[in-house]
């Protein structure tokens, strides 16, 4: 969908092949003691002002966007922590977990990712569960199958992700090994809609069902792309001298996307506000659309932005999450032109209306 046409720089690969090491050797520090204080009060300030959003106060997932638990012992044991920080740090493309290294746009240094890392499993406080590397052999028809009976319904039947995790996604494959994916059906991940199946299914079938979800696999490197400029305030207004569009609200708040096209089709005057992680940003946005991401302070939501009739319109792909939050700081300042595309990014792409990627013109 939204792939950036950057192959790697060097630099990049050299950051890949050094998070690998960092994360060995923090791995020995882990075990031999846990995070400094100052580390863990970082973590912590990180995991409130990143991830609270979608993944709960105490990460017990779901807060918005069917984010998943982020202590349950099935994956915290067996997530090793360079899966645990790649999915910080890199996201899962095409969902709504974004990429939060500074690399790839995000708003995180290296260090933070691993940091809050380590920090997420010792605040879970499970042992580590060491599982085999070696490929789980089985029946992908049968695999295909069983999929499509016991478990499209919450995954999708392209297991592209509905209401639980995309596992055709070629972040999570690219790092999750068989067994990982075998452990998370046999046991499941507790208090989250995922049941174990150990009892429910055969110890084929089970590998089958992996064997299945591994051929789904397609080749995938962490893309970091050149970062584009931020827009100046000047040019926060798109079309400046067109009319006002005459949006019609859904709860005073929600504007139905097809409105928003309209508008900017018809050069109506208004202001996006991209409220994603600001990697996302980079990757693909609305047109004219600027990064104000849901973690910004209150005190720097409104600067640069004109408090008049200028219709400001607020996205996400939650699809309202970090949008509301926005949009709310902004209503405590007074702005009252204010509202939110009810169906979020995805939607809009899915619906062939404009974006453009992040690439400098
Ligand atoms: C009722 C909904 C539901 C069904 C049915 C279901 N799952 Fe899940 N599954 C989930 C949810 C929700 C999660 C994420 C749980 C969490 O960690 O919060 C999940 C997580 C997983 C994970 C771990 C993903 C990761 O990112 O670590 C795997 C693997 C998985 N499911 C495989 C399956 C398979 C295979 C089946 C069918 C046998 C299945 N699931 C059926 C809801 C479901
Ligand atoms: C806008 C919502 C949102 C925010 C904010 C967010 N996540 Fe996620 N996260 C998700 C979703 C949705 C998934 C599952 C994606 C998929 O379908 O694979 C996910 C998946 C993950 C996973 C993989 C878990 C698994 O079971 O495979 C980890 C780890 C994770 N997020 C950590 C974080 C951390 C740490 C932060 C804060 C720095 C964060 N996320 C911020 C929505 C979010």
């Amino acid at each position: 969908m939204i792939k950036s046409s950057v192959s790697p720089r060097f630099s990049d690969l050299f950051h890949f092949v050094f998070l690998f090491f960092l994360c060995n050797m923090m791995y020995a520090q882990i075990r031999n003691a846990p995070l400094t204080k100052i580390d863990a009060e970082r973590a912590e300030q990180n995991y409130q002002k990143y991830c609270t959003l979608c993944h709960g106060a105490d990460r017990e997932g779901g807060a918005a966007d069917y984010a998943p638990s982020l202590k349950s012992k099935s994956l915290m044991s067996t997530m090793p922590l360079n899966f645990l920080a790649s999915s910080i740090g890199f996201g899962r493309p095409n969902t709504a977990m974004a990429p939060y290294l500074a690399d790839s746009g995000g708003p995180m240094s290296m260090k933070d990712i691993f940091t809050l890392a380590i920090w997420l499993k010792y605040k879970a406080g499970h042992e580590t569960i060491e599982l085999s590397m070696e490929p789980i052999e089985g029946d992908l028809k049968t695999g295909a199958k069983l999929f499509a009976q016991k478990c499209s319904e919450c995954h999708g039947s392209k297991a592209e992700g509905i209401t639980a995790p995309a596992l055709a996604n070629p972040a999570f494959l690219a790092f999750a090994t068989d067994a990982y994916i075998k452990y998370a059906i046999e046991n499941g991940r507790e208090e989250t809609e995922m049941k174990a199946f150990k009892t429910q299914l055969s110890q084929e079938q089970i590998n089958d069902l992996t064997a299945y979800i591994r051929s789904l696999t397609s080749g995938w490197s962490p893309e970091p792309k050149e970062l584009s400029p931020y827009p100046e305030a000047k040019d926060y207004v798109s079309n400046p001298t067109g009319k006002n569009p005459a949006f019609i609200l859904k709860q005073e708040r929600y504007v139905p996307m097809e409105q928003v096209a309209k508008a900017l089709k018809d050069k109506n005057k208004l202001i996006l506000l991209d409220t994603r992680t600001s990697s996302e940003w980079h990757n693909a946005h609305i047109p004219g659309a600027i990064p104000i991401p849901y973690y910004i302070s209150e005190d720097k939501v409104a600067e640069g932005l004109p408090n008049d009739d200028t219709w400001i319109i607020a996205y996400c792909s939650c699809p309202h999450a970090a949008s509301d939050k926005v949009i709310n700081m902004l209503r405590k300042k007074g702005y009252k032109n204010t509202a939110v595309i009810d169906e979020g990014f995805f939607n809009w792409i899915n619906a062939g209306y404009p974006i453009i990627g992040g690439q400098p013109k």
